[in-house]
């Protein structure tokens, strides 16, 4: 890979992305509110009955220069979000600005030139390669659909992207079977960099491949983006394969993003109780293996359906902190650090934002048998040493009004008590 990387690479025209790769550089990409219901029709008349909410009101942004990392289980909608913002798929609500550009709803013939700048690598390299055309034409069919003649002919400019993406460009002829899945996966890598796109969104771009040729393409991935400035949303099902490319990670649960940080922030202080099941391993809903590990949270049952997702917040009913509030209110995406956005009442490793819901809902009783006591325990005192900290910051920014401060810092502090022991009980049935 090492040997391809001196072949020389454009920058693209006009870029200025190597000074913008800083945290929080210019917006490449803006989503407000976006939303992906698909119908449910039955009968002959094909009424809808219903529908999937895969999306369903998501905010967020994507950096020039970043690689913004999207997590979450099976169903929770990343692929959809994916093909929303390439704009393959029609949002049912909500916006998307490319460079301050509102694209939600342009059409085929509007959207063409916009083609070229945002590129998708798909999942699976075996289905994604049309298996009857040679590598060189899969990979040079961008020029044709836009109508680019590149400078020196498109199997020139082919061979070249081969090469870059460290194939052998004397390959050109073969066909995509000739192939492993890594080399495929390359192909479809050239494919989607050939026009020289400014975001590109890859979704799960090695899940499909062997463990040991996973970091190889993260790796080219990740070289790729130094040398091209490319931004990248790359979509991920666990955190292992994005955690180390990531500038920042989005965790979504059942079509909503439920907290959005940096990648230091997320690893150090996760907030959202769900962050924290799927960086604590993969979720497994057995409870025979309950305290085989002691750092583990092992997520109750399966994710609902986003047929009908659960009220409030759509986590409670499996998450071990749930209370009266999270069932009755969806608790909204606030930046409770700098940097770090999360939709819960009663974040991890900060001040409970509803502090007198006490009232632990017998689901949650449930969920907590699953998770260990050590990250019980450390999730009562990180939320305890918060709070208190918190409490001594506003005693000393209302200091004429400091016994009112530190009465509610202790009403605080009583408050979040029960909760907690309420929890570690529950654990220890
Ligand atoms: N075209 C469609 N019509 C109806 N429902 C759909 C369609 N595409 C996706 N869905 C549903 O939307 C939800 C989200 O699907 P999506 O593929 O976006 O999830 P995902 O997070 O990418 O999952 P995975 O990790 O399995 O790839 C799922 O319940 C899925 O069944
Ligand atoms: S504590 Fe409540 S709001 Fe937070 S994730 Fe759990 S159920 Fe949702
Ligand atoms: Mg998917």
């Amino acid at each position: 890979m090492s040997d391809e990387k001196a072949v020389s690479i454009p920058k693209q025209a006009g870029s200025t992305l190597t000074e913008d790769s800083a945290g929080d550089g210019e917006v490449l990409l803006r989503v407000s509110g976006l939303k992906k219901h698909f119908p449910i029709r039955k009968g002959l008349l094909q009424r809808q009955t219903g529908a999937v909410r895969a999306v369903d009101g998501i905010d967020f942004e994507v950096r020039k220069g970043e690689t913004l990392g999207v997590v979450g289980e099976s169903g929770c909608g990343k692929s959809t979000m994916g093909r929303l913002i390439t704009r393959l798929l029609e949002p049912t609500g909500g916006t998307v600005e490319f460079e301050g550009r509102d694209i939600t709803h342009l059409g085929v013939g509007q959207m063409r030139p916009m083609r070229r700048d945002v590129q998708m690598i798909f999942q699976d390299p075996y289905s994604s390669l049309n298996p009857r055309h040679t590598i060189g034409t899969i990979v040079g069919a961008p020029f044709k659909l836009q109508g680019v003649q590149p400078e020196g002919g498109v199997k020139k400019e082919v061979q070249r992207l081969l090469s870059v993406v460290g194939l052998n460009p004397e390959h050109y002829n073969r066909y995509p079977h000739e192939f492993s899945g890594g080399q495929r996966q390359r192909i479809g890598i050239a494919r989607a960099l050939a026009l020289n796109p400014k975001l590109v969104v890859a979704d799960e771009p090695v899940s499909a491949l062997d463990v040991s040729i996973q970091a190889q393409v993260v790796n080219l991935l990740d070289d790729l983006q130094e040398e091209l400035g490319l931004t990248y949303v790359i979509i991920a099902h666990d955190l292992s394969v994005v955690r180390h490319v990531s500038d920042r990670i989005a965790v979504m649960y059942l079509g909503k993003i439920v907290e959005l940080a940096d990648r230091e922030s997320l690893y150090t202080a996760p907030m959202h109780p769900y962050t924290k099941a799927l960086m604590s391993a993969v979720p497994i809903p057995d409870p025979k293996r309950r305290g085989v590990k002691s750092e583990r949270i092992l997520l109750r049952g399966d994710v609902p359906s986003p047929i009908a997702p659960p009220s409030g917040c759509r986590f409670h009913t499996r998450c071990w902190k749930a209370t009266e509030v999270c069932r009755t209110t969806e608790p909204p995406l606030l930046e409770l650090k700098p940097g770090q956005r999360v939709a819960c009442h009663h974040p991890e490793n900060f001040q409970d934002q509803q502090p007198q819901d006490t009232v632990l809902l017998s689901v949650a009783k449930e969920a907590a048998e699953l998770v260990a006591d050590e990250v019980l325990a450390e999730s009562a005192e990180t939320s305890a040493a918060v709070a208190a900290v918190a409490a001594e910051v506003s005693e000393a920014a209302e200091a004429p009004v400091a016994e009112d401060a530190s009465e509610a810092a202790a009403a605080e502090d009583d408050a979040e008590a029960p909760a907690s022991e309420d929890v570690t009980d529950g654990d220890n049935k």
